[in-house]
């Protein structure tokens, strides 16, 4: 199994730069006309009120055909002289994908949106399917959240696009359609990654305008940053691609897990907290339960890449065979992969509660704050349940 404490170790050093900002609050409110006729129409949500609207529900299928809404709404206009890489790049979106990472980021923020902020910095997002459920008010940050959510699954379609690659992964089909530098030719397809990462960013720092000077802002930005970068994702990518064809040792491959997969989970939840008013020890722990998450979840791609379908998976099998990929089924066999898939994701969830636990005492405690109880808070729920299906995915 991969060694843990050489990756929690670099955890706690990038959360603690994250971390280190002042804490938001002081932002300017700028109010759209949307945004205020949504204030107007909303209850008040003072200090102190507690959740009054448990009783509706929200499903899972919903917020994922919110977040598919927002990332697609996203996507950059055609304007002629380019068109032939924003097509390329809407093809890959498009194309479909779990949208784990949204999901988690948008599951997270709700779920700890438990403090009732009294500035509105954006209102509730109007399409949003859970609207109607008053949790923290029509403060915090339901228009930042968008954005992000719509920035973070671009870059990580940019590294699909970029990982199927000849040079790297070599792949043919992913999303169940050819891969981008099959259907539109490999500099397109390198153009097009280069597109997403950057729209990603271009769309995320719109969030500004709801939130002008907000410092809660300026950390996800930051995390939206770095977690996909040389000390994250691109790190990990990288000793992948050095290591191809060699035996990693232990050390090595809890690295390229952890940095090629995890970083962009841990930046999805803890973007998510941030905006939520998570920070310090809680915002660490979060960080910790992602890690988790986005180790099982790429031991389960390894073992669907044997034991998978292809027409169910939208792409093709026996790859890392082919790539010469040294992982975690090659090291420990399928039966140990699934147990560790299933105790890493255990921990996650662990870690999770024991999170909320903390994060809403502390608060009850500090501000006077009423706080929705775990056994209440339904995002609570659909963030455990969406991590329990994580394990046993087939694609
Ligand atoms: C594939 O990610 C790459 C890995 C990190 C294993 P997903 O399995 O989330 O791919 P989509 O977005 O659903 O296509
Ligand atoms: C890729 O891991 C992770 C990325 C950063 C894209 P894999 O190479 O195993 O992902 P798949 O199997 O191609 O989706
Ligand atoms: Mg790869
Ligand atoms: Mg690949
Ligand atoms: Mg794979």
């Amino acid at each position: 199994m991969a060694d843990k404490t050489d990756s929690k170790n670099s955890k706690t050093k990038t959360t603690k730069t994250a971390g280190t900002t002042k804490a938001a609050g002081t932002a300017k409110t700028t109010k759209t006309t949307e945004t205020k006729k949504k204030a107007s129409s909303k209850k008040s949500t003072a200090a102190g009120s507690k959740m009054t609207s448990k009783k509706k529900t929200v499903k899972l299928d919903d917020i994922r055909a919110y977040i598919e809404d927002i990332v697609m709404s996203n996507l950059p206009e055609a304007d002629g002289m380019s068109d032939k890489v924003r097509d390329a790049m809407v093809y890959a979106v498009e194309a479909g994908g779990k949208r784990v990472r949204p999901l988690l980021m948008y599951l997270t923020y709700k779920a700890f949106s438990v403090l009732n902020k009294a500035e509105d910095k954006g209102g509730v997002a109007d399409k949003a399917p859970d609207k109607n459920i008053d949790f923290g008010g029509p403060g915090s940050h339901d228009k930042a959240i968008d954005y992000f959510m719509a920035a973070l699954e671009m870059i990580h379609t940019y590294s699909l696009i970029h990982d199927d690659l000849p040079a790297l992964d070599n792949d043919e089909m992913r999303r169940g359609k050819p891969t981008v530098h099959k259907a539109f030719g490999e500099d397109i397809a390198i153009l097009a990654g280069d597109g997403l990462l950057n729209y990603a960013y271009e769309t995320a720092v719109k969030s500004f305008i709801y939130c002008p000077g907000d410092t809660d802002v300026e950390k996800a930005m930051f995390i939206l940053a770095s977690k996909p970068g040389i000390y994250g994702m691109l790190g990990g990518q990288t000793a992948d691609v050095v290591l191809t064809g060699k035996k990693p040792t232990a050390k090595q491959l809890s690295y390229i897990y952890s940095n090629k997969t995890a970083a962009l989970l841990e930046c999805a939840m803890t973007i998510g907290a941030t905006l939520a008013g998570v920070s310090g020890e809680e915002l660490d722990k979060l960080q910790n339960a992602a890690y988790y998450i986005g180790m099982a979840f790429q031991v389960q791609d390894d073992i669907l890449d044997v034991t998978g379908n292809p027409e169910e998976l939208g792409k093709d099998v026996s790859q890392d065979e082919k790539n010469g990929k040294v992982t975690f089924v090659t090291i420990y066999g399928l039966d140990k992969a699934s147990e560790y898939v299933k105790q890493a994701s255990d921990l996650a969830i662990t870690l999770i509660n024991e999170t909320y636990s903390a994060f809403t005492a502390k608060a009850a405690k500090s501000n006077g704050v009423d706080t929705v109880a775990e056994s209440e808070n339904v995002y609570l729920k659909l963030l455990v349940n969406l991590v329990k299906q994580l394990i046993d995915r087939k694609k």
